[in-house]
This record gives structure tokens, sequence and C-alpha cells, in this order.
């Protein structure tokens, strides 16, 4: 039976807050019996809130309905219990929780709740499956390391309200119902009840609205701004997500990175109290990418890529000889301490690698006394083996890994090579933080599949002044005012300044081959609003759910969004996307095809 909660029963205080200090008050907590321990004369429940645990103490003094109740309660039980904060007895001082010098003499007890036996144990980092977990999200949610992240985010979140608002920045919404976006991800579409056949998209960010709010004279816009995308899920991707988006007016790029760069101290100087010190570094596309195969480089560690291609150029080697005739690269990375990789280790790299379309890795192991065995050594003359081991400053305990293949491939899969052994040697440490500003990214990405060329942030995105000249004759090379800000690997966000000129607005969409007709059905707002005196502005956002989960050292971003979504982009505890019956549908005036599995 439920028992009720009268006006008397006020909670004084949170489980976790009780300390030595409280000894002799009289308290009433509330929240959830961890267990409950009966000894005969004596029983003890460990109480839980999510501030932490208390002790609730009862004895043969303890009153008889009391007791009896005390008695009955299990694992899970909402309780209300008023009493007397009391130093624990000698022996029984628990030194791991917080609250482990005291208990609570219990004089009064109340069972608001019963509960059935939870599916999984509530406790730190239960060892449940991930789909049990999200089918009981509610219970997961209830475990000490979930409530953790779920406050953390809380507080973080809080952290950039008030950083952004100290700084000027008006938080405004904008619309999640709008018109469906042609490019990026794909939209999640709402069809319309009132115009059957029309569809709304969700805003896969506000990136148009808030480049609208520049126009209106808003200057800093803020918005902790859900966005939707339908696109294939990782462990840093959802389907819905948050961005702590931002945009300001009259700014050049170095005024927004360092606007934002500010925000990132200041959490972490909050959050955690740690310095992250001076001026982040910046370091550009073709450098990051040249020397760690990456445009989200992890700094933490080395292994940085060397181009061996001009050690190589008269090589009889036709792997290596290949790959640069045709135009492509012969690149290789130095795992310090990877000699400890076993044959078969290595032969697990080699595969690796073919999941980023290399055709094989190359490898040289020098163990530390002194052996050297190569896959690839005996194709070469004693010179060239030399100048590699040179150039990659090879010792004794090094492991060389070569990939010879066209650059975006070399790239990609010597980018992730360097990531992957870093991880088998232990050298990532989530507790630390290094970020850099990538800029200077590429305006333009050409797809080959397709046979032009895509935007590579968006279309808005203001092409580097310096680079404008080559828009028509070598659209490939010109470069944008567009910044990714990256933590240990991870695009933490990413930004950039907008065109504010019709003329190389026009230019950009021809360079995307969109006819003015084109353009103008699918952004003729924007650019009629552009028409009516617009400022120069730009902005960034960051992808909220990713700092969060990057700040307390997690990599799945899932553990730090309440009720997230699967791989499959189902939600497993509500068990949507679902079904909705005919009359809905009928309304809508839609009628669902069945395609075959
Ligand atoms: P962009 O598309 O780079 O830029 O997104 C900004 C940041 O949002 C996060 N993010 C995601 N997080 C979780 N799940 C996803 N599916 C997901 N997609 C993106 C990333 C990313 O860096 N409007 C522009 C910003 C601007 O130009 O101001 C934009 O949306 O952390
Ligand atoms: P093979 O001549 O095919 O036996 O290759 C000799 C060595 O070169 C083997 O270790 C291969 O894994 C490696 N190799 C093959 N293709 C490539 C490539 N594209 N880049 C780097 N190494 C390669």
């Amino acid at each position: 039976m439920a028992e009720l909660l009268t006006k008397q029963d006020k909670r004084s205080c949170l489980c976790g807050e009780l300390t030595a200090a409280d000894i002799g008050k009289t308290v009433c907590v509330m929240g959830w019996a961890q267990k409950q321990r009966d000894l005969g004369a004596l029983i003890f429940i460990d109480l839980r809130d999510r501030s932490g645990i208390v002790q609730l103490a009862f004895d043969d003094k303890t009153d008889a309905a009391t007791f009896e109740k005390a008695f009955s309660v299990r694992a899970e039980f909402v309780l209300c219990a008023k009493g007397e904060v009391r130093a624990r007895g000698e022996g029984a001082v628990n030194r791991n929780i917080p609250t482990g010098e005291i208990e609570i003499y219990v004089s009064e007890l109340k069972v608001l709740s019963a509960a059935q036996t939870p599916p999984f144990e509530i406790v730190e980092n239960s060892p449940v499956n991930a789909e049990l977990r999200l089918r009981h999200r509610y219970l997961d949610l209830r475990r000490p390391d979930m409530q953790r992240n779920i406050m953390a985010r809380s507080r973080i979140t809080k952290l950039a309200r008030d950083y952004y608002a100290e700084n000027g920045f008006v938080d405004i919404e904008t619309p999640c119902l709008i018109a469906p976006t042609p490019e990026g991800a794909r939209d999640y579409l709402v069809p319309s009840r009132v115009h059957n056949g029309k569809f709304y998209a969700l805003p896969q960010s506000p990136q148009l609205y808030k480049q609208l709010l520049m126009v209106s004279g808003y200057d800093r816009y803020f918005q902790i701004a859900r966005c939707f995308r339908d696109e294939d899920l990782r462990a840093d991707r959802q389907p819905e997500f948050t961005q702590i988006d931002t945009e300001m007016s009259f700014v050049d790029e170095d005024d927004v990175m360092r606007m934002h760069e500010g925000f990132l101290k200041y959490m972490f100087k909050e959050f955690y109290g740690i310095d992250l010190g001076g001026d982040f570094i910046r370091m550009p596309y073709a450098e990051a990418m040249d020397r760690f195969g990456s445009d989200k480089p992890d700094i933490r560690f080395g292994f940085e890529l060397k181009n061996l291609s001009s050690l190589l150029t008269n090589t009889e080697f036709k792997v290596f000889a290949g790959a640069i005739a045709a135009g492509g690269s012969v690149r290789g990375i130095n795992v310090k301490g990877g000699a400890s990789f076993t044959r078969k280790e290595i032969d697990a790299l080699g595969e690796f690698v073919k999941s980023y379309r290399a055709k094989g890795l190359a490898w040289l192991k020098w163990n530390e006394n002194g052996d050297i065995s190569s896959s690839y050594a005996k194709f070469l003359t004693d010179a060239e083996n030399e100048s590699i081991k040179t150039a990659l400053e090879a010792a004794p305990g090094d492991l060389l890994l070569i990939v010879a293949d066209k650059d975006s491939v070399v790239f990609d899969a010597l980018g992730a090579l360097r990531c992957h052994c870093a991880e088998k040697l232990g050298l990532l440490d989530p507790m630390e933080f290094k970020f850099l500003w990538v800029t200077e990214f590429p305006l333009l990405e050409y797809s080959e599949e397709d046979g032009r060329f895509y935007a590579k942030h968006h279309p808005f995105t203001m092409p580097m002044d310096e680079d404008l000249q080559y828009i028509d004759s070598d659209p490939g090379r010109v470069r944008a005012k567009a910044y990714d800000i990256v933590l240990n690997g991870t695009e933490l966000g990413g930004g950039s300044i907008r065109i504010h000129s019709a003329e190389i607005q026009a230019k950009m969409f021809e360079v995307l081959g969109f006819t003015p007709e084109d353009a103008n059905t699918k952004f003729g707002f924007l650019l009629d609003a552009f028409k009516y005196g617009v400022p120069p502005h730009g902005g960034l956002a960051f992808g909220l759910d990713r700092l969060v989960a990057l700040s307390l050292g997690l990599t799945d971003i899932r553990d730090v969004i309440a009720f997230p979504k699967v791989q499959n982009a189902s939600e497993l505890m509500s068990k949507c996307p679902a079904e909705t019956d005919e009359k809905s549908l009928a309304e809508l005036g839609i009628a669902i095809v069945k395609t075959e599995e």
C-alpha cells in the first residue's frame, strides 16, 4: 500500500548532503531503497537520491510498526524517513562514501511506493547490455553514473547560457517546422494536414534563421537548438542532437574563434577548475591533412605522417612507384613502441587500413634487440631503406607503417591508423583535453560520383579574399573562411564567416551548379533579405552532446542524452517510429506503400 505524504512530511535535505556536522539534527529524507540488511534485532536501509546514499538505522527500541515496515522494504521502494542523525558505531564507519560517518536513527518511516524487482541492479556501471538499459531507460537514468552525466550536461548548458548572455548574446528560438532544405544531410519531413501533399522539414540546424536574425539587427544570437538529421548513426552522431548555436555581426574569423575559445576556457575553469592555458593552436586544413591525415587531428600523441614520395622517385618497388606515377603518394608513420606488436597484430593493422580503402600496408618492425623484419625492405635499395628510416626518425622499438595510394586514401588510412595504434598502446587519456582550431578549409568538395562541386561547409560560407580569384578557373583550390574546433580527434563544433555580398553568393550558386531560379526557389527568402541591408556576419555551432561527452571522458554521446535513439534510429522504450492509424493518414492524404524488405 502506498502511503501518502502529509503537510508535515517536508524533505529537509538530500541524502548525500549529510555529514558528521549534522549529528544531533532531526532530518527528513526521501528517496529509493538501495538495499535493506536485516540483522535480526537491527535493520539497515541504504537510501539513495540523486545526491548520494545515507544509511537508515532501526533497532529493538524502534517502534514496532516502524520496525515492521522497515523489515518489509525491498530494493527500489520509495521511502520517506524522519529521524535523528547520529554517529555510526565503532567499526561501522564507511570511508568510501561522504555520509559514511553517520546514519539516521529513524523514528518515522513511510513507504511512498513499493517496487517490483528491477530488470537490472540500480548501481554504478551496472554490467547490463545496452538494449536492456535503453528499454528501461527510466531505470538506467536512476543509476549514479548516468545521473552524474545528465546533471553535468545541465551544468554545462547553464555555463553556456551564462557565458553567452554575459557577452551580449540574445537567446532567440527559431522554428522547428521549416521549409525542406536541399543541401546537407537528409531532412526529417513532417506532412501537413492543412496542405495535403506538402511537407515541413525539421531543421538540420538554425542556419538560415540565424543569418536572418543578423539582417534583423540582433547582432549576437544564441540558442540551445535541437537539430535533426536523417543520417547514419555512430557513437558521436544521433538523428536528433543539440547545438550551442551562435551568430555574430560585424566580425571576422578571429573574433568568432576568440569568443568561442573563451567559452571553452570559461567552461573548463568553472566545471573542473582546469585552466586551458593560452591561445588554442590554429592549424590550416592542409597542414592538418599533411601531418595527421585528418581534418580533426588528435594531437594528444605524435606518430605524424611523413611524405616519403620524394625519396622514392626512382624506386623499382611497383607498389610505391605505381602510386607515385598515378599522382598519389607514399606516406608513413613511425609508431614509437610499436615493435611490441606481434606479427598477428601487424597483420590485423593491414586489415584495418583496408577498411579505409587502402590496398595494403607496408611495415618495418625494428625490435629493441636490433633485429629488423619488414614487408617491404627487400624490394627497396639500401639507400632507399635508409632514407625512409631517417625521414621517419626510426630507432629500435619502433614500427614503421607505410601506405601508398592516392592522397585521399593515404590520409584516411594513416589518419585512422595512427589513432588506432595510439589506442592499442594505451596513449589516449580521455581526461587530457587537447583543443585546436582547424582553419582555411576548402570551400568546395568535388563529388566524382555526381560530377559536381558541393559546399564543404554550406553554400553561405565566404571564400578567403586571396582565393576568390580562382573561383572560376580552379574552384577546388579556393579556401573558405571556415573553422572547426577539434578536441581529441573529434569535431566539437564548426562555423564560418558568411557571404554577405550578392555577387559572391551568385557566383557560389553558379559554381554549385544552381541556376538563379534554383537558388531562388531554395533560398529566395534569404537572398531577398540580403537586399535590405545585411551586416557582415559569421558564427559557430558546438555539438552540445559531444562537448558534454568528451568533457566527461566519454566516447558515446548516448551516455549524455536522456532518451537517445539506437543504431537504426528507433527508440526502444517508447518504440518509435511507430505506425499510425488510418484516420490520421487519411487526414494527411497519405497512403502507405509497403516496400519489400
Ligand atoms: P555542423 O553541421 O558542422 O554546422 O554542426 C555543428 C556541430 O554539431 C555537431 N553535430 C552532431 N552532433 C551529434 N549528432 C549529429 N548527427 C551531429 N551533426 C553535427 C558537431 C558539429 O561540429 N549551421 C552550422 C554551424 C555554423 O556554420 O554556424 C552547422 O550546423 O559537433
Ligand atoms: P606485395 O608485392 O603485394 O607482396 O606487397 C608487398 C608489401 O607491400 C606487403 O606488405 C603489402 O601489404 C604492401 N602493400 C601492398 N599494397 C600497398 C599499398 N598500396 N600501400 C602500402 N603497402 C602496400
